[in-house]
């Protein structure tokens, strides 16, 4: 196989690095040859990790279907394997590496099959040179920052060169971009790529560049055409939406975003993720005042300590957070708060991992993802001494899941016997016999129903509470809603 790179890696001190002026914005452009290169052809697509990455997800499926490809489950029968990878945790890694691994022998009795991998494992310093010493299976690597650019490599690829190409930084924003959407009835819309917090233990700012927010039109745009699509449900994503606009000189720049959104009128709005440092009142006021914003916020807040939040370089402390929560709590009295904690970041004590249970009942979230330390290369949290045992971490992972549990259950108690609004998703994944949806509240409502279409918002009793999910049953009639 011919070796021909074209590759730049990423750069290690990406804190050191910033863009070079304002990023223009560009339409996505795919020519025609490239449109025929998937006829009679299968492609198969593996996402990992958190939201940004599944929307990506869409946007190559949409890519792969523009080029022809018809997608199928069964890693065999693709001519293209993709795979769309997470770098947030060592775990998330290894299980992308097993599963490459694993397709050595495919590729060797059909080389002329395609096996990609793409996200945030390809901007990783040493990853890509791992893959092409270790991977000779691997024939395409491209990262986060030149999605626009699959077309292209692909055809390369299928031409039988090895292709590489990571980019450092976003040379600016593509918009209309293919997507194949997981979800008729539900959209996520990227706000904004990139983070500028450099939490110590955090690889995104590394994986997916400084914040780079996408001109509100565009978003605006977005939305009001997926709401004439007939979608009920949009989720605004970003790692940090609170930052929203700062790098396009806007002043609470979410707020203005949020209120536009719900302008709009499309039933329902979320966003994910924020972080505490940045919230404004304002923002707080706007989810209050317009019944489509939903009254669930994920709020991580990664550590109840002050010593800890410090290492971590959070800018904030644990008293802070929950003044803040505390706030939002008198102006939106159901909120209902969800956020991400880790335990056993370098030098964590007892009696620091003590304060975060503490916060847990102080905040009394209604649902946590819980996370022990991972270290991830080039930050600088894996530079620290102090390391807490393996053991350890999952002796207080265990301790803080029962607290987050019960807290959970305490408030999805409250829940039963009210009716409340579910957008189903269809039938549930675990039991065909019953349908699955959320709630506007972001619960996960399991329930019975003679029937129920998907993107249908149903009135549903809740019948049982469980820590991180309802029962219930759909009912007609002239209806009270609970929420
Ligand atoms: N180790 C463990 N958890 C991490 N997270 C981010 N980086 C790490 C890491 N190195 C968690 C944080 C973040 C969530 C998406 O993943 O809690 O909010
Ligand atoms: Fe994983 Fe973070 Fe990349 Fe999302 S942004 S895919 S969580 S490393």
């Amino acid at each position: 196989m011919n070796d021909t790179r074209t590759y730049r890696l990423p750069d290690q001190q990406a804190e050191g690095h910033r863009r070079n002026g304002p990023v223009g914005v560009r339409a996505y452009a795919i020519s025609e040859e490239q449109k025929q290169l998937g006829a009679g052809r299968r492609y198969y697509l593996r996402t990992y990790g958190c939201q940004a990455n599944v929307r990506d997800g869409e946007t190559m499926a949409g890519m792969l279907e523009q080029m022809g490809f018809v997608r199928t489950s069964d890693q065999t029968e693709a001519d293209v394997l993709l795979f769309n990878t997470c770098a947030i945790r060592q775990a998330a890694e290894e299980h992308v590496l097993g599963e490459i691994g694993q397709l050595r022998r495919l590729k060797e009795q059909h080389p002329d099959r395609i096996i990609a991998l793409c996200g945030c494992m390809a901007q990783e310093p040493g990853v890509v040179e791992n893959l092409l010493k270790k991977y000779p299976q691997v024939d395409l690597i491209f990262g986060t920052h030149n999605i626009h650019r699959f077309p292209a490599l692909l055809q390369q690829a299928l031409k039988g060169e090895r292709v590489v190409e990571v980019e450092n930084e976003q040379s600016s924003l593509v918009e209309e971009m293919p997507v194949h959407r997981t979800f008729a009835h539900k959209a996520f819309v990227h706000i904004m790529l990139g983070c500028d917090k450099f939490c110590t233990y955090c690889i995104v700012p590394y994986t997916r560049g400084r914040q780079l927010s996408r001109p509100l039109s565009y978003i605006i745009e977005e939305v009001q055409a997926l709401q004439k699509d007939g979608v009920q449900e949009v989720t605004l994503l970003g790692q940090n939406v609170n930052a929203y606009g700062r790098d396009l000189g806007l002043q609470d720049g979410f707020t203005q975003l949020l209120e536009a959104c719900a302008d709009t009128g499309i039933p329902r709005i979320r966003f994910y993720s924020s972080h505490p440092r940045d919230y404004t009142v304002s923002s707080i006021e706007a989810m209050r005042d317009r019944p489509n914003i939903m009254n669930a916020l994920h709020l991580p807040v990664q550590s109840g300590s002050d010593a800890v939040l410090k290492r971590m370089n959070r800018g904030y402390t644990a008293g802070q957070y929950r003044e803040l929560v505390q706030g939002m709590k008198e102006r939106i009295p159901d909120l209902a708060l969800t956020t991400d904690l880790i335990v056993g970041f370098p030098g964590e004590t007892d009696a620091q991992f003590q304060e975060t249970l503490d916060l847990v009942d102080a905040c009394s979230f209604d649902m946590a993802y819980t996370f022990a330390y991972s270290p991830r290369p080039g930050t600088p949290a894996a530079r620290m001494t102090d390391a807490v045992p393996e053991d350890v971490k999952k002796e207080r992972l265990n301790l803080l899941n029962q607290k987050v549990a019960d807290h959970g259950l305490a408030h999805n108690k409250a829940w039963e016997g009210k009716i409340v609004e579910v957008l189903c998703d269809g039938p549930s994944k675990k039991n065909p016999a019953v349908y699955a949806g959320y709630s506007r509240h972001n619960k996960l409502v399991n329930f019975r129903a003679e029937k129920a279409e998907p993107g249908q918002l149903l009135a549903v009793r809740i019948d049982r509470a469980h820590s991180f999910s309802l029962d219930g049953t759909a009912v007609s009639g002239e209806i009270e809603y609970n929420e």
